[in-house]
């Protein structure tokens, strides 16, 4: 049988996930699971290149975690684990950034964004993507689904494998980004112009996976919509609707023109409180695996057993590197 292709994710603690995130990614990583050998972590170390609250951070690490387990995410087909917990990821990041041109790091996109924001800004913030380098190198990570934002740190990661190989010998794979697909886009609920966001101004517009059901409901029955009384899918002339129209269709599977066709005698009215149900019902389903998770041991033996597993294949390659670089021993 032909040995299946790795792919690997890293997410940071930060900030809350919202439905937008579950529909456009988090559903599409559930379908990577049967496809793909898949690792996923944490990155927390990552989490610090910028200032963070430590307990606000702590809390989000295992929470995180929790809530892929509890988007379908199953642990036996995934490696989970915490950066931070798997000393091989700083190790090598070094001896990656002992390969990495300054000069290339200060061409990063993001870099140049976040240290804009302030005068003092990290080293950690410069060497962020020599550290995501090594979390893919170290595996002999095929794909590495990203965002669009990422993509020039994949290819950043290509370039210092293929520099190491040709300078040491073939020590590494070269991975491949797999931007994203945006499934379908979901939209702020009071700007349907915008996309939902975490970090959107107005709380009103987003939905979040933690979000208790009421909220969730008032937020739905008065998102924008417009002066018609037509269900119809249209996002240039109806951007609020056919949000809703593709919130509905992400969980409930049916197409676009099945939904108009439902809904084609109904008012904005009915049509938002059957959109509700649908998140509600998804949502508590989510919430109550979640609390499962997050209230019994299984998290932890689930990372105690990725942290087992993860450290011993980083070992071995940081060790190969190392020697190839001639240093220690
Ligand atoms: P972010 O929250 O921006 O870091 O994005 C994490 C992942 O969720 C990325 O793959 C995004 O493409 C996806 N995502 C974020 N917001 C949305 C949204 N409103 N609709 C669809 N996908 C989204
Ligand atoms: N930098 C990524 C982000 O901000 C997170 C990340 C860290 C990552 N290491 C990674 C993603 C390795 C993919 C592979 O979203």
């Amino acid at each position: 049988m032909e040995k299946r292709k790795k792919v690997l994710t890293g997410l940071q603690p930060t900030g809350v996930i919202t439905l937008g995130n579950y529909i456009g990614a988090i559903k599409q990583m559930v379908q990577y699971q049967d496809e793909y050998e898949s690792y996923i972590f944490v990155a927390d170390m990552h989490a610090i290149t910028v200032p963070q609250d430590n307990k606000a951070l702590h809390e989000n690490i295992k929470s995180l975690i929790a809530l892929y387990l509890a988007c379908g995410i199953k642990p036996e087909k995934n490696t989970i684990f915490i950066q931070s917990e798997n000393e091989y990821h700083a190790n090598l990041s070094w001896l990656l950034e002992c390969n990495t041109y300054f000069g290339e790091l200060s061409r990063m996109h993001q870099f140049k964004e976040k240290s804009k924001k302030s005068e003092n800004f990290t080293a950690g913030l410069f060497t962020y993507p020599a550290l995501m380098a090594a979390d893919i190198l170290l595996y002999d990570i095929d794909y590495v689904p990203v965002g669009i934002d990422q993509k020039q740190h994949v290819e950043l990661t290509r370039d210092l494998a293929q520099r190491f190989n040709n300078k040491y010998g073939e020590t590494f794979v070269v991975p491949e980004p797999l931007i994203t697909v945006t499934g379908t886009k979901i939209m702020d609920l009071v700007n349907p112009d915008k996309k939902m966001s975490k970090s959107a101004e107005n709380p009103k517009g987003v939905i979040k996976l933690l979000e208790d059901s009421e909220s969730i409901r008032k937020k739905i029955m008065s998102a924008t919509t417009d002066s018609e009384t037509l269900v119809k899918y249209n996002p240039e002339t109806k951007p609020g609707i056919s949000n809703l129209i593709n919130i509905y269709s992400a969980l409930t599977d049916k197409k676009i023109p099945e939904i108009e066709e439902k809904f084609a005698s109904s008012n904005y009215g009915t049509f938002k409180r059957e959109v509700a149900d649908v998140v509600i019902e998804e949502i508590e389903k989510i919430q109550e695996k979640y609390r499962e998770y997050i209230e019994s041991s299984k998290l932890d033996d689930i990372l105690d057993e990725g942290r087992e597993k993860t450290r011993k294949i980083a070992k071995a390659k940081w060790e190969e590197v190392r020697s190839k670089m001639g240093i220690g021993r």
